[in-house]
């Protein structure tokens, strides 16, 4: 199947590792070239060979935190400044602190705030202007099914992102006119470092093995397995690409059908 993502620029919040990256690795297997940035140097530059020996299109990392506002407008320029432009922008972060709503704190809630909601609404105002001017883009927000279904100990998680999908919703109608198509992707348990913690947390707070801790997860998932970041990377190809071009303000679930179990 052809994309079209030759030539094509994404930005991609949390890039080098986990869902971001696997992003990043999928569309620069198609051409695309990507700006990836987190605020490790070593994991981006891990990450930045990886992509750079196997796939066809370019990569450019940067430390930045998605809670520093005047790092987001540094990450927006120089990747403007290297790729000439940015059609895509990949919201993605390490997600919310874990825990049941009497057991997070106030300060769990801030931070969440500021890295899961502000750190959107900051890359979308600092990027949408350069969509415009290329005529068209993408944005595609990671979030959780716990939009589609509430996850007990996740609360911090499932709650930020409605807000996201409001966000989104309401985008993909203001920036239709302007070919700029908003779509939100929601994993379910996925291989990544966030799911490992997730499971190290359930093990503690219900006293179980991490065994039973992964088989209680496992249990949850319709297909019986968790998924592969690689799954993430596919859909977001799709959705970015040519062949997405009439999908906007859609919530989409990557979740082995966790959702509806
Ligand atoms: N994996 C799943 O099963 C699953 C399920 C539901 C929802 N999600 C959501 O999907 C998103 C991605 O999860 P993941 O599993 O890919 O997590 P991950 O493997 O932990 O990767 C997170 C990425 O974000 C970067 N990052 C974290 N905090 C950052 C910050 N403040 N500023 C910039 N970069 C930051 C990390 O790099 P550094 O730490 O080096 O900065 C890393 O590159 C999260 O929002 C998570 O809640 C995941």
């Amino acid at each position: 199947m052809e994309f079209g993502l030759e030539g094509k620029v994404a930005l991609i919040a949390g890039g080098s590792q986990g869902l971001g990256f696997a992003t990043a690795y999928a569309l620069t297997r198609e051409g695309a070239d990507v700006s990836i940035f987190s605020r490790n140097q070593e994991t981006l530059d891990n990450a930045a060979k990886m992509i750079s020996r196997n796939n066809r299109g370019k990569v450019h990392c940067i430390v930045a935190n998605l809670r520093n506002p005047n790092e987001l407008e540094k990450v927006v320029e120089k990747t403007v400044e290297i790729f000439g432009g940015i059609d895509i922008l990949i919201n993605n972060s390490g997600g919310p602190a874990l825990g049941s709503f009497m057991k997070v704190t106030e300060q769990d809630w801030l931070d969440s705030l500021e890295i899961e909601v502000m750190g959107v609404i900051r890359l979308c105002r600092l990027v949408i202007p350069h969509m415009k001017k290329r005529g068209g883009g993408r944005i595609i927000n990671i979030t959780t099914v716990g939009v589609k279904k509430p996850q007990p100990g996740l609360v911090i998680s499932d709650a930020t992102r409605h807000f996201i999908n409001g966000l989104a919703l309401n985008l993909a109608v203001e920036l239709a006119p302007d070919n700029i198509l908003v779509n939100t992707v929601c994993p379910g348990p996925i291989m990544t470092n966030r799911l490992e913690e997730a499971i190290e947390t359930t093990s503690q707070h219900q006293g179980i093995s991490l065994k039973d801790a992964e088989e209680h997860w496992l249990n949850l998932i319709p297909l019986h397995r968790f998924g592969d970041p690689k799954d993430m990377g596919d859909l977001i190809t799709f959705l970015v690409s040519d062949r997405g071009s009439f999908i906007t303000g859609d919530i989409i679930q990557v979740d082995g059908g966790k959702a509806v179990a």
